[in-house]
C-alpha cells in the first residue's frame, strides 16, 4: 500500500521537485547521451529535467498506476521533451534486459517499498558494468519544525505508523548505505541533503500541502483505518499544519540522504 496516495494534494507537492534539487548528487554521472530509467516517477517533473539533461540520450519513467501516469503525461506534453517515454511497470519485476541503462535513479520511492533491498538489487540489474544506482530518501523522524507543535509532532508519529503498517521504511534516508550493501552495491558514495522551508511561499506550501493531506488523501484514510488517529485528531493535526504555515516566524528542516554505487 502506497502511503501518501496519488490525491492531487499529495501529487501537487511532488510536481514542484525539479531535477536540479532532487538528483543533484547524480548529476556527473549523467551525460547528454544517457540511457536512464527513473523509477517510481511520479508526476514527472524530476524526469523531463533529466531528459534535458541527457538530451541526446533517452529516459524511460516508470510508475504502477494509471492515474499517476496520465498526470506523468501531460507534464511531459507540457515540456515538450521528445526523448522521454513512461510505462506502467514496477520496480520488483523490471522488463528491460540486464545492462540496458547507464543509471537507475529512484527519488522517495524506496521508503514506501517493503522490500527495498530487492528493489535496488533490480534497479542494478538493468545497469550496464560500470553504469550508476542513485537513490535519494527522506528521513521523517528528522522532521522537525520551529516552533514546536503538539499537532506536527502528532502528525509524524501518525504517519511513521502508517508507513511502517504498510511495510514500509519512513526514515528510510539513513538505511540506504546498508540497503545498497545488502543488494550487493558495496561501493556506495553516500552524501546528505538539509531540506528547508522558511521563505514564506515554501513554508505555506509545505504546511497548508500536510494539512490538505491530512484531510484528503490516502494518508488520511489509511490513519483512520488502521486505528491510528480518527478524523477529529486529523482536523487537530491539519489546523496545527495551517497554524504552523501561517507562522512567518515558522522554519521547518530535514535531511536527505542520497546513495549512489557503480555496478561493477
Ligand atoms: C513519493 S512518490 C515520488 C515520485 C517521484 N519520484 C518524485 O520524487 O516526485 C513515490 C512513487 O513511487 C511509486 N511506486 C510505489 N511502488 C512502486 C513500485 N513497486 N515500482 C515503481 N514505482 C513505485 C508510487 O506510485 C509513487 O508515485
Amino acid at each position: 500500500m502506497y502511503t501518501h496516495g496519488h490525491q492531487p494534494a499529495a501529487v501537487t507537492q511532488h510536481a514542484k521537485r525539479t531535477a536540479e534539487d532532487c538528483a543533484a548528487f547524480a548529476r556527473h554521472v549523467i551525460g547528454t547521451d544517457s540511457q536512464i530509467l527513473d523509477v517510481g516517477c511520479g508526476p514527472a517533473s524530476i524526469t523531463v529535467g533529466l531528459a534535458r539533461w541527457a538530451e541526446r540520450g533517452h529516459v524511460t519513467g516508470i510508475e504502477v498506476t494509471d492515474e499517476i501516469l496520465t498526470t506523468a503525461a501531460a507534464t511531459v506534453a507540457e515540456a515538450g521533451v521528445g526523448n522521454l517515454t513512461l510505462a506502467k511497470e514496477s520496480v520488483y519485476e523490471l522488463p528491460y534486459d540486464d545492462g540496458t541503462f547507464d543509471l537507475a535513479y529512484a527519488h522517495q520511492v524506496c521508503q514506501h517499498l517493503s522490500d527495498p533491498v530487492a528493489a535496488i538489487r533490480e534497479m542494478a540489474r538493468v545497469v550496464r558494468p560500470s553504469g550508476w544506482v542513485a537513490v535519494r530518501d527522506s528521513d521523517y523522524s528528522t522532521m522537525r519544525p520551529y516552533p514546536s507543535s503538539d499537532e506536527v509532532t502528532r502528525w509524524r508519529e501518525v504517519y511513521r505508523a502508517v508507513c511502517r503498517h504498510n511495510g514500509a521504511e519512513p526514515d528510510a534516508g539513513r538505511h540506504l548505505y546498508a540497503w545498497f550493501r545488502q543488494a550487493g552495491l558495496p561501493q556506495v558514495q553516500m552524501s546528505g541533503v538539509v531540506q528547508q522551508f522558511w521563505t514564506d511561499e515554501t513554508r505555506r506550501n509545505w504546511g497548508r500541502s500536510w494539512a490538505d493531506r491530512c484531510l484528503s488523501t490516502a494518508f488520511a484514510r489509511q490513519a483512520a483505518e488502521y486505528g491510528y488517529a480518527d478524523r477529529d485528531e486529523l482536523e487537530w493535526i491539519a489546523a496545527g499544519w495551517r497554524a504552523w504555515a501561517d507562522n512567518p516566524d515558522a522554519y521547518f528542516h530535514y535531511v536527505h540522504g542520497q546513495a549512489l554505487a557503480q555496478v561493477a
